[in-house]
């Protein structure tokens, strides 16, 4: 069957995408996930390069004191853009850092136009329509043995690696979170930076009640963060206990060009795990305090350093019958500008 879907050239294939088009790739690129829907995130088009940049603003300093989650956030982002491109007609070209005096400039990003679409790609951008972070138990993914060396063939265009957790690491990844849990019990600030962003019905960031479990049903995943309670309540055919299979992505270093990159990664996983029908959901808890990051290096010590342990599992729900979490209008992380000299 030939996968690919020819593309008529379009009448800006040759000058570069036009400003509509970048807005929409941009508009959907944000529905990438980030820290308690942080949306870290701000674009700027030039008419000839798109540049992404961090928004210190939306840094989580207590969550997230060294901006090793913004930057995650920002990855998935990217990669998002990737797709949201590809499904448009161009292939990204991306210098990630092109500014070393500007840790804040991200990426720069220009465009050649791509001969076709493939299936694939029309498969990923309808994943990041579809794509929830899913908070409730979870059933073992069926055929995992299949869908293991997909991701880590796909994480070879990445820098990042995935590391397969055993059923017997979820004992200690418990007591792992557990202690976070119990180390974050009086740290009012950590509290208020939690409550602030997520447990209430914002409109267009933060994490609302309507997608945290209820604290009942909380209990039965116990490598969750600790949230404020919500009104989401399991579907009857869902697990007494999470089942899921655990997944951490790795990095060579722990700068911030490792963190974009494993953000990158974290997107690709999402996305490839969700078009395979599975819902997952991403964890840092673990990994923010020196402590529980340590048990997760243990069970995984070929990952490098461990940045995210992903959920994978199957879910009692379609993701797309769970409500959505709302994102920013685009035009508030969009903006258009004129063109600099600096060539990329
Ligand atoms: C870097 C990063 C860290 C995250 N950490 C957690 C976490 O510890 N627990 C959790 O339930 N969700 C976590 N998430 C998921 C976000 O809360 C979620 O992406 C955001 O609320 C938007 O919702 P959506 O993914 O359903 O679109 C994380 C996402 C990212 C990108």
């Amino acid at each position: 069957m030939n996968t690919n879907s020819l593309m008529p050239p379009a009448p800006d294939m040759i000058a570069g995408p036009t400003p509509e088009t970048v807005r929409a790739a941009v508009a959907l690129a944000c529905r990438a996930p980030s820290l308690h829907n942080t949306q870290p995130w701000k674009w700027v088009f030039d008419g000839v390069v798109l540049h992404l940049y961090s928004d210190p603003a939306r840094l989580l300093p207590e969550t997230d004191p060294f901006g090793r989650q913004l930057l995650l956030s920002c990855g998935a982002v990217l990669d998002h853009l990737k797709v949201a491109l590809a499904v448009r007609g161009w292939r990204a070209l991306v210098v990630r850092f092109p500014d070393p005096t500007r840790l804040d400039h991200l990426a720069a990003i220009t465009f050649t136009p791509a001969r076709f679409v493939t299936m694939a790609e029309h498969f990923l951008a309808e994943a990041i329509e579809r794509r929830r972070t899913d908070r409730s138990p979870l059933s073992p993914p069926a055929d995992w043995a299949d869908f293991e060396p997909r991701i880590t063939e796909l994480l070879e265009d990445y820098a990042a690696t995935a590391t397969f957790l055993t059923q017997d690491s979820r004992g200690d990844l418990a007591q792992a979170s557990r202690m976070t849990a119990a180390r974050r019990r009086y740290d009012s600030m950590y509290r208020a930076e939690l409550r602030w962003w997520t447990g209430h019905s914002t409109q267009v960031d933060g994490v609302p009640a309507s997608v945290l479990a209820t604290s009942g049903d909380s209990a039965r995943v116990p490598l969750g963060r600790t949230f404020p309670a919500g009104q989401t309540i399991s579907a009857e055919s869902a697990p007494e206990i999470d089942a899921s299979a655990l997944v951490v992505l790795g990095t060579e270093g722990d700068h911030p060009l490792d963190c974009l990159r494993c953000g990158e990664a974290l997107s690709a996983v999402l996305l490839e795990a969700t078009v395979a029908g599975y819902a997952t959901c991403t964890l840092t808890h673990l990994t923010e305090l020196p402590a529980s990051r340590a048990v997760v290096a243990q069970l995984a010590p070929e990952c490098g350093v461990p940045q995210v342990v992903i959920r994978v599992g199957a879910a009692a729900n379609e993701p797309s019958d769970r409500p959505r979490t709302a994102r920013r209008d685009v035009d508030s992380v969009f903006a258009m500008r004129p063109q600099t000299a600096r060539a990329y």
